[in-house]
C-alpha cells in the first residue's frame, strides 16, 4: 500500500469514528421496518466455516462492522471470504492455527474462532480477550471445556493456546456464575463436532443463536441433538462438508425497533422477525401498557394509553435478555413510577445511566439494579456512546425528547444494527448521520 493509499484509509476511519447521528425528537414512528439477520448468530456461523476446507454459503448476513471484522480475522487465518447483497461465501481450503493478535484483540466475539481452530486443527492459538466496558468477561469456561474435550490450554505473552494431540468427548457441566455462557457453549460444541466420541454439554446456553449454530453444523455433516435446551449432545464425525444456510432474523434489533415505537407513542409492524424468540420482551412491553399482536413472522408494536413502569431482571434465554436491558430503560425514563432494572449477566452493564441523565432522566445505581424515577420529560442534548446497546438507548431516548439529541461515536452501532438512520428515517424519524463537531 502506498503512503497515500494509507492516508486514505486511516481518514476514512477516523472520519467513521467521528459520525455522529443527530435526532430531533419527539416524532411517533409509524409505517413498516424489516428485520435483518442477528449479529450474535452469525458471527459464531462464520468461524464454523473454519471445521471444513469446503466452501459454505450463509444468507441474510447483516452488513455491520462486526461482520467485516470477523471476515478480516478468516482472511487472516487463509479463509476466502467474499460477501455481496446480503450473502457470505467463505472457503478455508488451508488455514493456519495462531490468530492475529490485534485483531482478534479488538473484536471480543472473535474468541468463536478456538473451537473450530481447535475442532480442525487439534490447536489453537487467539490473543486473550481482555474485559470490556460491559464487565470482565472471562472465557475461564471455554478453557474449561476444551480441557474437558483432552486440550492442554497455556496462556503466555497476552495468548492463549489449547492444543490436543486428539480430542475425545467428555460430559461436562459449562454453567458458570451468571448462568451459562452463549459463546462458551458455542466454541465447545464446535470443537466436540470433530472429536472422538460423544460430547455432552449440561447448563449449555439455550440461546436461539446457539440453535442457529447448531442448524449449520448439523448441514455441515454434525451431530448435534438437544440445542435450545440446556443438554447438548455431539457425537463427533471425521469431517464436515460445506453448507448453505439462512441466519435467523435479530430478535435484539426487533426489540429495540419495538420499543423505539413504545417511546415515541408510534405504530409500527416489524416484518421479518421471530416473535417466538422474543416471549420475555413482549411480555414486558405488554405490562408497560403496549400493545403487541403476533402476526405470523410479524409483530405489530403501538401504545395504548399511558405506559406503566415496570421491573426487569435481565437472565439468560428465555429471560429477558441484557441486549435489551438499556433500550428497556430508555423507556422506563418515559414511564410515571418507579421501575428497578436488575442486571444479572453483566457486572458493569450501565454505562448509558449516566448519558441518558443527561437528557433528563432520574437514575440511581444501587448494586446490580438501576432505580429508574419515570416520567420527567426528556430534552435532547448531545451524548457519547459507550458500547453498542447503551448507544441504542440513547438513540430510543433522543427519539423520544423535546429538541435535538446528538449521539456521539456511532460507530457502536454500526457494529449491530445494519443501517440504523435509514430505517428509522423510513419510520418517520428526523435522524441524519453527520460527522461530529
Ligand atoms: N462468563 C464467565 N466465564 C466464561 C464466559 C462467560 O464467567 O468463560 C460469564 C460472563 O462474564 C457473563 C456471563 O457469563 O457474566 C454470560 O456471558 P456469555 O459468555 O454468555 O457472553 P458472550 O457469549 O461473550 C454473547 C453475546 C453478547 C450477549 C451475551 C449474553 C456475541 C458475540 N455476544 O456474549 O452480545 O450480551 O452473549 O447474551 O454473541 C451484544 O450483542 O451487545 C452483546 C454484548
Amino acid at each position: 500500500m502506498s503512503a497515500a493509499e494509507i492516508a486514505t484509509v486511516i481518514d476514512r476511519r477516523y472520519r467513521k469514528f467521528m459520525e455522529s447521528l443527530l435526532i430531533k425528537g419527539g416524532v411517533p414512528l409509524h409505517g413498516e421496518v424489516t428485520v435483518s439477520g442477528a449479529k450474535n448468530a452469525v458471527l459464531p456461523i462464520m468461524a464454523a466455516t473454519l471445521l471444513t476446507s469446503e466452501p459454505c454459503v450463509i444468507h441474510r448476513v447483516p452488513n455491520l462492522s462486526d461482520v467485516k471484522f470477523m471476515g478480516q480475522i478468516l482472511t487472516s487465518l487463509g479463509a476466502r471470504v467474499a460477501f455481496a447483497g446480503g450473502t457470505l461465501r467463505i472457503q478455508a481450503r488451508k488455514i493456519r492455527g495462531v490468530g492475529d493478535y490485534d485483531l482478534i484483540r479488538r473484536m471480543r466475539g472473535s474468541v468463536c474462532i478456538m473451537g473450530p481452530l481447535l475442532g480442525r486443527l487439534k490447536q489453537a492459538t487467539v490473543s486473550l480477550p481482555g474485559g470490556c466496558v460491559i464487565g470482565a468477561r472471562p472465557i475461564n469456561l471455554h478453557l474449561k471445556g476444551f480441557e474437558a474435550l483432552g486440550a492442554k490450554i497455556t496462556i503466555a505473552c497476552g495468548y492463549v493456546r489449547a492444543a490436543a494431540k486428539q480430542l475425545t468427548g467428555a460430559d461436562l457441566f459449562l454453567g458458570g456464575r451468571a448462568g451459562s455462557t452463549v459463546l462458551g457453549t458455542a466454541n465447545v460444541m464446535m470443537a466436540a463436532t470433530l472429536a472422538e466420541g460423544v460430547t455432552v454439554i449440561e447448563s449449555a446456553a439455550c440461546e436461539p443463536e446457539v440453535v442457529d449454530l447448531a442448524c449449520f453444523l448439523n448441514a455441515m455433516g454434525a451431530q448435534i441433538t438437544g440445542a435450545g435446551s440446556p443438554t447438548i449432545a455431539i457425537t463427533g464425525v471425521k469431517e464436515l462438508h460445506g453448507a448453505e444456510h439462512e441466519v435467523i432474523p435479530d430478535r435484539i434489533e426487533a426489540a429495540t425497533y419495538a420499543i423505539a415505537a413504545a417511546a415515541t407513542n408510534g405504530e409500527i409492524t416489524i416484518k421479518g422477525a421471530r416473535p417466538d424468540h422474543l416471549h420475555a420482551v413482549m411480555d414486558k412491553l405488554n405490562a408497560a401498557g403496549v400493545r403487541v399482536e403476533r402476526r405470523g413472522a410479524d409483530l405489530m408494536i403501538c401504545r395504548h394509553g399511558r405506559l406503566k413502569s415496570v421491573d426487569v431482571t435481565t437472565l439468560p434465554y428465555s429471560g429477558f435478555p441484557t441486549d435489551a436491558q438499556a433500550q428497556m430503560m430508555a423507556l422506563m425514563t418515559l414511564s410515571p413510577g418507579i421501575s428497578i432494572i436488575t442486571e444479572r449477566i453483566f457486572e458493569s452493564r450501565f454505562m448509558h445511566v449516566s448519558e441518558l441523565a443527561r437528557l433528563g432522566a432520574d437514575i440511581e445505581i444501587e448494586g446490580p439494579s438501576a432505580i429508574v424515577k419515570g416520567g420527567k420529560p426528556l430534552s435532547g442534548a448531545p451524548v457519547m456512546a459507550s458500547d453498542l446497546r447503551a448507544s441504542a438507548a440513547l438513540v430510543i431516548a433522543g427519539l423520544a425528547a423535546k429538541g435535538t439529541t446528538q449521539v456521539n461515536r456511532v460507530y457502536h452501532l454500526d457494529r449491530g444494527y445494519e443501517n440504523i438512520d435509514r430505517k428509522l428515517r423510513r419510520l418517520g424519524a428526523r435522524i441524519e448521520r453527520m460527522e461530529e463537531t
